[in-house]
């Protein structure tokens, strides 16, 4: 229904069914453009395209995400390549020198959970992993968890697990419990532009991080974090992005900060995924693609394909070996755990060679749902 919208993407890779958009959306053609358009304002204002980008394209930005999020201030927004670069910025405002306790899960996507066990090795750093599964008492184990755990300087939870699509306790149903001095951050790459979010009533107590590689279709390079109204942590990874209004002033004295997101910012990066991303919002405000549709689209989507497996009857690819959790609900992809990680390669591998493209991590595989497939779609797959 919406294929005609990606036909660069499409017809770059024909007879593949992408079923990976979790991993990688397919950019929609309206970012080539966007990415021309980059090129073209580069030469036009060479080194005074700051102004523009900072002026124009930075603001806009922030309005739609501000949007799509219900954050009250967009300038709260602060943008960078990654969010692995934003979370490491925030983790300096912690001195590395003090006690330093975190709650998360044990389900967060590598980069925490690689830096934080690194973090570890100083001595003076702990980790409290809170297992996801199973999942039906998750909710009560989590909320148990942040009652019990005394001086917590940091929680960390995903809202979609990346290993598993299922989704994590909302915010809103514990953050009361958490003591006004605990830095709460929530890892929203598989929310944000898939399911919808209103943070209105948490902007100014939370820290939020996301990006455009996924269901924000922009690429690479358009990370951002909300960070809290008010908000005056001192990162000790910091660039000259951080301090704008202060550069024009003597280099001296105690390093100074924005007052809104940008005290979060870095240096110089690379700004074409922004236009990219302006493009895709634009996009879906023309054809009135609300995130509520989009959503509504990939639930018929994972129906579709959820009737078509169960036609299949697969020893293994089965329902049986789906994870989900009616109760916290799911994100756009779909996760099977199988008997074992050579099984999930083999599966994979058979599947790509049928033209089905997913993605596999140790022993569970992946399905994700994109507005470039049709229900039909899934007919074509097969696993012989
Ligand atoms: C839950 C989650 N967070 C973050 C990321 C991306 O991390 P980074 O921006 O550090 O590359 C991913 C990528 O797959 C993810 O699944």
């Amino acid at each position: 229904m919406y294929k005609h919208l990606y036909s660069h993407f499409l017809n770059a890779r024909p007879q593949l069914l992408h079923c990976a958009p979790h991993s990688h959306y397919y950019w929609p053609d309206v970012t080539r453009s966007a990415q021309l358009a980059y090129w073209d304002d580069s030469a036009r204002h060479a080194d005074e395209k700051w102004n523009l980008i900072f002026s124009e394209k930075v603001p806009a930005l922030q309005g739609y995400i501000a949007q799509e999020l219900h954050l009250p201030d967009p300038q709260q927004i602060v943008f960078a390549q990654n969010t692995h670069e934003l979370l490491y910025r925030v983790l300096t405002t912690f001195p590395a020198n003090k006690p330093l306790r975190i709650l998360t899960t044990d389900g967060e996507f590598h980069s925490f959970n690689r830096q934080t066990r690194r973090l570890e090795e100083r001595g003076n750093v702990e980790v409290i992993r809170v297992p996801c599964e199973p999942f039906e008492t998750l909710q009560t184990r989590w909320q148990e968890a942040i009652a019990s755990e005394a001086n917590l300087d940091m929680i960390f939870i995903s809202q979609v697990f990346y290993n598993s699509g299922v989704q994590a306790p909302q915010v809103q149903t514990w953050i009361d419990a958490v003591p006004a001095n605990t830095l709460v951050m929530i890892d929203g790459y598989h929310g944000y532009g898939a399911i919808e979010s209103n943070l209105a009533a948490v902007a100014d107590r939370i820290f939020y991080l996301a990006g455009g590689y996924k269901y924000a279709q922009a690429g690479e390079g358009v990370c951002f974090m909300a960070v809290p109204k008010g908000c005056e942590f001192r990162p000790e990874f910091t660039g000259w992005f951080a301090d704008f209004a202060g550069l024009s002033k003597a280099q001296q004295g105690p390093i100074q900060y924005a007052s809104d997101g940008m005290r979060f910012a870095g240096a110089t990066m690379d700004f074409s995924a922004i236009y990219r991303q302006l493009a895709v919002f634009e996009m879906w405000q023309q054809q009135g693609l609300t995130t509520a549709q989009r959503d509504h689209y990939i639930r018929d989507l994972q129906a579709a394909f959820l009737k078509h497996i169960d036609s299949c009857d697969h020893a293994e690819v089965n329902r049986n070996n789906l994870l989900q959790c009616e109760a916290l609900g799911h994100g756009h992809f779909f996760t099977f755990r199988l008997s074992d990680a050579k099984t999930v390669a083999n599966i994979a591998a058979q599947l790509r060679e049928n033209g089905i493209a997913t993605d596999f991590r140790n022993d569970r595989l992946r399905f994700g749902f994109a507005l470039y497939h049709n229900p039909e779609d899934y007919q074509q797959i097969r696993f012989a």
